[in-house]
């Protein structure tokens, strides 16, 4: 074990930031991660000792460990997460805002000792393929030794991330602490954490200071809080783009490989699209998983946006991964992985809702108590979660690793709507294309039936923008500029209704179908039709072998319903308001040239059969 007498480094700015950390926080013991197996296995040992984490039936999930966190700690907590700018104005209407100097004093209070009885782990980490020059570094300093293994997991961590920082390199510094010192002889609890938390960010100074939880995202700081809030701050600053995108590669059977980067809202299926497998009737198609959750995409020399996943591993949702939802995800969880709030099965492996096979008659559900079938509530936490590698994925891009990124040929925004928007459609332009990303949104809830009950989540960004939304809109607008092979823009909606409350897509798993419409657009081999949307495919545009489905009912997918569309514009009209003086002109005109041209339109505009 490395202590604070024998720091690996000689940066003088983070030992000097340690240094302080240490004096306010006040642990027993400082050490510093260098990433190793051996680190990662004998820390996981000493929490198996302590009850933290549960050693799993190593025949069935050989490396495998199961946690249970606290029942009141099971998720992030936006409305726990800060952004604070010196300017109200610079966190923007959808954030939670507070004055740098007051949080500074608030948080200086609340980590005033808070690791006491505690060590101190620092965790250098890289997001992304250690040196790429896309990717960013950060440290972390913890007093969780789950958020270890974890970022051990999530992030590539240790001594060669030293290595690449030299002794003057830039990082993120991450403050976590679960706030929960401990007295001399106190007993430890299983998830240590505290009823206040806070989860906040410095975007002008990049930092990140979290408070009072071990949960996900609070805790493993280089997902949400750095690879999103405060990297889309830099992004802006640098010109480039942090996003909350999947990367997915899809090749042809000729061997032609077209990447895309897709937006889609928390629970939208984004790690199954993520790690689709083509349908029958297009078989001789691949689909490569670069990344499910997170996006950095920066200006090549080449005039094209490269993309790198900032991620090594994948922190899912548990409940509903099945071998028939996703079977890639299932098999990559077959080692080496750290399940949070799933529930146990008596044989000591684990199981969640709607996983393969019949329902067991005994499990010991998340909350470590008995459970049966006639049990009231659910066995795993909704939000239960796997911590799984990347490189386990049957599905991962030969690609996903390499620090030059991959080429973005189109952007996909999609969300979960019942009603008016189409399955797919093309924007008109780079401008339309941010409009439509910017509007984007899910139903608050599957029985929403009208547009005031649009959650909008413009680039599915709304918890993660670490600035004003509207500035974010036009970074993309200005982006434009920056790029000459700029990447497509395309809406999907896979969730649209018909009267009878029935899906009109007949499922997750024919996605390819437009998938290879997109990638036929990226390659311009593919007709389209303009409608008041946006460009759309013809019926005989998409590729219907191997799947039984009646044009009539495409047709009706892929109306614009004309009154529809402009209650839609007037819905679009209550977000824009919220941004005041900040939102660019681009946006209301795209409003308004989407007004004009339903206004041109017929009643109920159809896709000519
Ligand atoms: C996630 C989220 O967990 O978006 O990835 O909430
Ligand atoms: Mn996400």
């Amino acid at each position: 074990m490395s202590t604070s007498a024998t720091p690996p480094t000689s940066h003088a700015k983070l030992l000097a930031w340690v240094e302080k950390v240490k004096a306010l926080c006040a642990p027993d013991d400082v050490y510093w991660c260098d990433g190793s197996e051996e680190e990662y296995d004998r820390l996981c040992a000493e929490m198996v000792e302590s009850g933290t984490l549960i050693k799993l039936n190593q025949e069935k999930r050989p490396g495998c460990f199961l946690a249970r966190s606290d029942p009141d700690d099971v998720a992030r907590v936006e409305d726990r997460t800060f952004i604070c700018t010196e300017n109200v104005e610079d966190a923007g209407p959808t954030n939670n805002w507070t004055n740098p100097g007051e949080m500074r004093r608030t948080l200086n209070g609340l980590f005033t000792g808070c690791m006491k009885g505690r060590t101190l782990y620092v965790i250098p980490y890289s997001m992304g393929p250690l040196g790429s020059p896309i990717a960013h570094i950060g440290v972390q300093i913890t007093d969780s030794a789950y958020a270890v293994v974890n970022m051990k997991i999530m992030a590539r961590m240790g001594r060669g991330v030293l290595d690449v920082l030299g002794d003057d390199g830039d990082f993120v510094p991450c403050l976590h602490s679960v706030g929960a010192p401990l007295e001399a002889g106190q007993q430890d609890a299983i998830w240590p954490c505290n009823d206040t938390k806070y989860i906040v960010h410095f975007p002008e100074s990049r930092e990140i200071w979290s408070f009072g939880s071990g949960y996900g995202g609070n805790a493993l700081l280089g997902k949400k809080c750095f690879a999103l809030r405060i990297a889309s701050a830099m992004a802006k600053d640098e010109g480039w783009l942090a996003e909350h995108m999947l990367i997915l590669g899809l090749e042809s059977p000729e061997g032609e490989k077209t990447y895309v980067a897709a937006a889609f809202p928390s629970a939208c299926g984004k790690t199954n699209l993520a790690m689709l497998i083509p349908p029958q009737g297009l078989d001789g198609w691949k689909v490569w998983t670069v990344g499910d959750d997170i996006a950095w995409i920066k200006p090549g020399k080449d005039g094209k946006f490269h993309a790198i996943n900032p991620e090594a591993g994948y922190f899912g949702v548990a409940p509903g991964t099945s071998m028939k939802s996703n079977p890639s995800a299932m098999k990559m969880l077959d080692k080496n992985c750290i399940f949070t709030n799933v529930a146990m099965t008596d044989d000591g492996d684990v199981w969640w809702e709607e996983m393969d096979g019949p329902l067991p008659d005994h499990l010991i559900d998340w909350r470590g108590n008995d459970w049966t079938p006639d049990s009231k509530t659910p066995a795993a936490h909704p939000n239960a979660r796997f911590t799984a590698p990347a490189a386990q994925c049957p599905s991962i891009d030969p690609a996903w690793n390499d620090p030059a990124g991959v080429p973005i040929s189109a952007f996909i925004f999609g969300g979960r709507l019942s009603k008016t928007f189409p399955l797919v459609f093309q924007s008109f332009d780079w401008s339309h294309g941010v409009y439509l990303a910017a509007t984007m949104g899910s139903e608050a809830t599957a029985a929403a039936v009208n547009q005031a009950d649009i959650r909008r989540d413009p680039m599915a960004m709304l918890p993660f923008c670490g600035y004003n939304m509207a500035e974010y809109w036009r970074h993309w607008l200005n982006i434009e500029d920056r790029i000459t092979d700029l990447p497509l823009i395309f809406r999907v909606n896979w969730f649209r209704k018909d009267e009878n409350g029935k899906f009109m897509w007949p499922g997750f798993g024919e996605n390819m179908r437009v998938l290879k419409w997109i990638v036929d657009r990226v390659h311009d081999r593919a007709h389209a039709v303009e409608s008041p949307f946006g460009m759309m495919p013809r019926h005989q545009d998409i590729v219907w072998q191997g799947l039984d489905y009646d044009a009539e009912t495409f047709f009706k997918l892929m109306e614009v319903d004309r009154d529809a569309g402009l209650a839609e514009a007037e819905g679009q009209k209550e977000l824009f308001k919220r941004f005041g003086a900040h939102l660019p002109k681009e946006m209301e005109l795209q409003r308004e040239l989407l007004i004009e041209r339903l206004d041109r339109a017929p009643k109920v505009w159809k896709l000519a059969g």
